[in-house]
């Protein structure tokens, strides 16, 4: 604040306090001309309203005058009065530092050993899994839904199923979570022309049993073989070391039906998934990847609890 400002702030504080006080001092004196009947004289209504003479109850000033003195007391200990910074040397800064700092240590203290044990044996662990709920649902469930079930709009696998793009155990998620992932799908509207995206669509299809032209699948054999093979795997299962998606269990990350396929083979798709390295600390990454973990095997058929 300059020089100019914080004069002007001392300004109207010490005139509308000055102002208060006087009133303090001078309204339970001033003379105020009464008649015989305790009326001031003034009427309205043709006299049916005559206008009374009542001072201000004691407890009343008593109140206002301690809010007066607790004004004052608050400008002399915390920083307003223009550029004075108050008695106790306060800031709100200063406020956040300190409560950031009690804030890490009890969560050092309750996170201790955390960061060192694999993901996998976390996961096990309940105090550390509700720990890794709570970060996921702040920073994941928007996109990948609260109970992990993904979203086929924004491209966000889901992660209760042991389906994974990139690699399911412990390592290969923190790493998905720390550096994020970006899958390419390159568009082939251009190469294959309008109808040779509909035929290997439908060979797409065929590799997970869904609905399809057997003639038009046959048709789509080959271009897959020349043309997605090296992502997708020979026989369409996919392949993490590029986040190519298993074309063959049924579980799609934009759709199933012929439209969605179709769309994602002629236009292409770029999965982003952000990187949480700068946000969420290695312990915090270490924690919401063991909720992550134990998301696809709590409850899975095999009984993994
Ligand atoms: C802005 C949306 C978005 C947010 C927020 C987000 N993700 Fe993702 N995530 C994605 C997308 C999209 C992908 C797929 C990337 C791709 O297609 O290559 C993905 C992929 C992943 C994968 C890899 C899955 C696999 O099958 O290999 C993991 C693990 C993951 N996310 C965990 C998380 C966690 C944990 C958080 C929170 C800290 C998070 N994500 C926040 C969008 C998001
Ligand atoms: C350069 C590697 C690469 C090639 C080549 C490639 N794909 Fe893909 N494909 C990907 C990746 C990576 C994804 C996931 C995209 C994402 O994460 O957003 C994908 C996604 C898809 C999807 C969406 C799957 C789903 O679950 O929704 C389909 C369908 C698909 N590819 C079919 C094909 C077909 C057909 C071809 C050949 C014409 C092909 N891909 C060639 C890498 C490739």
């Amino acid at each position: 604040m300059s020089t100019f400002w914080a004069g002007w702030v001392i300004f109207l504080i010490c005139f509308n306090l000055g102002i208060t006080f006087f009133l303090f001092l001078w309204a339970p004196r001033a003379k105020v001309p009464t008649l015989p009947d305790g009326t001031t004289g003034h009427v309205w209504a043709n006299g049916a309203l005559r206008e009374g003479m009542a001072r201000l109850p004691g407890w009343w000033i008593a109140i206002s005058f301690a809010g007066f003195i607790a004004g004052f007391t608050y400008l002399a200990l915390y920083p307003g009065f223009g550029n004075f910074k108050g008695a106790l040397d306060w800031t709100s800064r200063g406020q956040l530092a300190a409560d950031t700092a009690a804030n890490d240590a009890m969560w050092n203290a309750a996170t201790v050993g955390f960061a060192e044990r694999p993901v996998e044996q976390l996961a096990s662990n309940s105090k550390a899994r509700a720990m890794g709920e709570v970060l996921y649902r702040d920073n994941c469930a928007a996109c990948h839904g609260r109970a992990g079930q993904g979203s086929q709009a924004l491209g966000a696998p889901s992660l209760s199923d042991d389906d994974w793009l990139y690699g399911g155990s412990g390592e290969a998620i923190v790493t998905s979570i720390q550096g994020g992932r970006h899958g390419v799908m390159p568009a082939w509207r251009e190469p294959l022309g309008d109808d040779g995206v509909v035929d290997v669509a439908n060979y797409v299809l065929s590799l997970s049993g869904g609905l399809h032209d057997a003639a038009r699948a046959a048709a789509g054999k080959e271009k897959f073989a020349t043309l997605c093979a090296a992502c997708h795997g020979p026989d369409g299962k996919g392949n993490q070391g590029v986040g190519a998606p298993n074309l063959t269990d049924g579980i799609w990350l934009y759709g199933g039906d012929l439209d969605s396929v179709e769309h994602s083979i002629a236009s292409g798709r770029s999965g982003t998934m952000p990187a949480w390295s700068e946000r969420l600390s290695p312990t915090q990454i270490h924690l919401v990847a063991a909720y992550v973990y134990s998301l696809s095997r709590d409850g899975a058929p095999s009984g993994g609890q």
